[in-house]
């Protein structure tokens, strides 16, 4: 059998529903294990604004793919691309099948050669464990209450100077939610493998720990057969 591009390097995928605090928990898996970090969700969110700075149609083909072609990956730390406005637009450029194989290799190649010459990797989206890389080591799903996900939101964008009313976060968190599970094409949904971590009753630190613990065993016996072979 032809082996995967990613084969040789350690992958965690962290997958999840909006705002679930996957992005957070895969930052500090990286830090942990000295692993190369990428939120998948700002390639999209990239895409969505260059759609929309060029004042395309983010459910447009051609408009979305001419966007997912001209990404600045500079902006992904950018305020402007955590709008819920971009939010939305990054969902719809999501559903589209050429937006998502233009952002394919580049994620591929990611994992296969994590920057830095880091033995792994942590990617977190909504098709990591399931479509970009289905052979990753160990696999995560992180999910909460929708009104827990939306209050962490509102503290995040306040955080940055964005005020936004809860309920319309939540309104619009659902409506990404139901958009990005019911897609036809890479719809977020578990891995049969991927381990489910509800993050409504924990605060980051006891999620992070959780996290761990779901992950460790894996991850430490990949990196020991690493220094063996
Ligand atoms: O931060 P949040 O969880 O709200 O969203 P995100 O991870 O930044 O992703 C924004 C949108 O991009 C999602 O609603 C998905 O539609 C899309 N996305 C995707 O389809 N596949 C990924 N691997 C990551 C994001």
């Amino acid at each position: 059998m032809k082996k995967s591009p990613t084969t040789r390097s350690i992958v965690i995928a962290v997958d999840g529903t909006a705002a679930s605090g996957k992005g957070t928990l895969a930052k500090k898996l990286a830090a942990h294990f000295h692993f190369a970090h990428l939120d998948s969700g700002a390639l999209y969110r990239l895409t969505a604004l260059a759609v929309l700075d060029a004042k395309g149609d983010p459910k447009d083909p051609a408009d979305a793919l001419k966007g997912a072609q001209s990404i600045d990956l500079s902006l992904a730390g950018d305020p402007a691309i955590r709008t819920d406005v971009v939010g939305q637009a990054a969902s719809q450029v999501a559903a589209i099948g050429a937006v998502r194989q233009a952002l394919l290799d580049f994620q591929r190649s990611f994992l296969a050669s994590p920057p830095g010459g880091s033995p792994g990797a942590v990617m977190d989206g909504r098709d990591i464990g399931t479509v970009i890389c289905p052979e990753a080591t160990a696999k995560l799903y992180i999910d909460a209450r929708p009104e827990l996900r939306a209050h962490r939101r509102w503290l995040e964008l306040k955080g940055m100077g964005i005020a936004r009313d809860e309920a319309g976060l939540l309104a619009e968190l659902n409506a990404r939610d139901a958009a990005d599970k019911s897609r036809p094409i890479s719809p977020l949904k578990q891995a049969p493998d991927a381990a489910l971590l509800d993050t409504s009753d924990l605060g980051i630190d006891a999620a992070f720990a959780a996290a761990l613990a779901l992950v460790s065993t894996k991850i430490e016996g990949a990196l020991k057969d690493r220094h063996r072979g």
